[in-house]
This record gives C-alpha cells, sequence and structure tokens, in this order.
C-alpha cells in the first residue's frame, strides 16, 4: 500500500503518494508555476530553474525546484511570494537573454511583464533543458543525444556530433518545450534537422504508402522481439 504524505501548498491542504515531487502535485490541484523541463513520463532533472517554489520546513524557509523537491509531511509550500518572482523573473530574462528567438520563451516573459532582458542577448536555440536526452534514453531508449562540453561551451547533441544511434523516431521533437529540434518528411526520407540524421523510409507492402523510418522499425522488432515480417505492412492494411 501507498503511504500518503499530507502538506499545504499556499496554505490549501493536499495529499500526495510518498516518493512524488510537488510540481506534479501542485499541477494536479490546480496550481500554476511555470516549467519548461519537467515531463511527467521522465526522471525530474531541475534544469531550467523556473519552478521555484518557498518551502518551508521545520521552520527554515528556502526557494527550491518543486519539480525535483519530494513532498514531505507537513511542509508548506509557496508558490508566488515576492522572493519566488523575483528570482522566477531572473531566471526568465537569462533564458530570454540566451534564447531570445524562442516563442515559448516570449509568451513566458510576456506573462511576467518583461519586456527586455537586462542581460547581453546571444541567439542560442536551446536552454539546455535536457528534456530531449531524458526523453530519448528512458522512453524511447536509444541514448542517441547527450550534453557535451562545459560552461559557456555546453551544448546538446549526439556524442562526437555523430547522429548514428539516434532512430529518427521523432519523440525528442515533440518534447522539446522551446520547439527547437525540427524534423522533415518526404515520401523517401525522415531528417532529424538539428542532430543531422537522415533516414530511409519503409514502405508498406500493401498500399505503397511510406509510414516510419526504417531503422526505427527495425529498432521496435529487435526491442520487443517481433516477428521479422511485422513491418512489412503499415498499421492501417494490418486492420
Ligand atoms: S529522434 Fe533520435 S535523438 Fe530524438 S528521441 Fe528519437 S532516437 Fe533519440
Ligand atoms: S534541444 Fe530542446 S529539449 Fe533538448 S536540451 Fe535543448 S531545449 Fe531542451
Ligand atoms: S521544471 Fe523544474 S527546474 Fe525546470
Amino acid at each position: 500500500m501507498k503511504t500518503m504524505i499530507e502538506f499545504t501548498i499556499d496554505g490549501v491542504g493536499v495529499e500526495a503518494e510518498e516518493g512524488s515531487t510537488i510540481l506534479p502535485v501542485a499541477l494536479e490541484n490546480g496550481f500554476e508555476i511555470p516549467h519548461l523541463c519537467y515531463h511527467d513520463e521522465v526522471s525530474p532533472y531541475g534544469a531550467c530553474r523556473l519552478c521555484l517554489v518557498e518551502v518551508e520546513r521545520g521552520g527554515r524557509r528556502r526557494l527550491t525546484a518543486s519539480c525535483t523537491y519530494p513532498v514531505l509531511e507537513g511542509i508548506q509550500v509557496l508558490t508566488d511570494t515576492e522572493k519566488v518572482r523575483k528570482a522566477r523573473r531572473m531566471i526568465m530574462e537569462l533564458l530570454l537573454a540566451r534564447c531570445p528567438d524562442r516563442e515559448a520563451l516570449q509568451e513566458l516573459g510576456s506573462q511576467m511583464e518583461i519586456e527586455k532582458p537586462r542581460f547581453e542577448l546571444r541567439e542560442e536555440e536551446c536552454i539546455l533543458c535536457g528534456l530531449c536526452e531524458r526523453v530519448c534514453r528512458e522512453v524511447v531508449g536509444a541514448n542517441a543525444i547527450s550534453f557535451f562540453s562545459r560552461g559557456y561551451k555546453k551544448e546538446m547533441g549526439p556524442p562526437f556530433r555523430d547522429p548514428k544511434a539516434c532512430i529518427a523516431c521523432g519523440a525528442c521533437v515533440y518534447v522539446c518545450p522551446v520547439d527547437c529540434i525540427k524534423m522533415e518528411e518526404t515520401e523517401e526520407e525522415r531528417t532529424i534537422v538539428r542532430w543531422e540524421r537522415t533516414l530511409p523510409m519503409k514502405k508498406c507492402k500493401a498500399c505503397g504508402q511510406s509510414f516510419a523510418p526504417w531503422f526505427q522499425l527495425e529498432y521496435i522488432k529487435e526491442k520487443v522481439k517481433l516477428p521479422k515480417d511485422f513491418f512489412d505492412v503499415c498499421p492501417d492494411c494490418r486492420g
């Protein structure tokens, strides 16, 4: 049986299973906390820091990322104090200065009434949230991308810029919170533009339509031990 933990968020009593973290519980209970690097299908990483809240525990209050902080009996979580708003605003300004052209950031920035970040503008597209890497590793199981270099030069991408492990499944494309991983698809091939990975598409033997990158289907077949001819026809024709 799961142990339930009771605590408060902005003075309202909530209950959550032991092992959860504050952010999903707050969101489920209708509290608004901005967040970029959290996804409920993968482990939290605490990269963007936008989900900061104040947590009061044992008479001490501290600012912390709510996506990684575990729920604990009797803690008081404060999502909208002056300190929280100020810290989030600063983080938002840093993100906007790094990637000024990303629409998702511009929207969040305008919600916080940030007209122009106070910091030097750069022209990056990626906020280094690591979500694509966690999805690729934990959900897809391909381990095709990771962080490399350090400090100012830190980047996300295929190790040694060789995308050979990428099966072009597109999962990272869908989860990137700032939409900076693009996918292009023709009848013949699919390209994950950011990782420079292009793979030929498999055509259905029955209807002749392309339905997924050939390499991706081979990978799935191998992983779940499907019959050799399983993907000869597309899901529509298989019925
Ligand atoms: S498209 Fe490539 S990098 Fe992206 S999740 Fe799939 S295997 Fe990983
Ligand atoms: S490419 Fe997107 S998902 Fe990956 S680290 Fe950068 S911002 Fe995050
Ligand atoms: S959502 Fe918590 S640090 Fe990014």
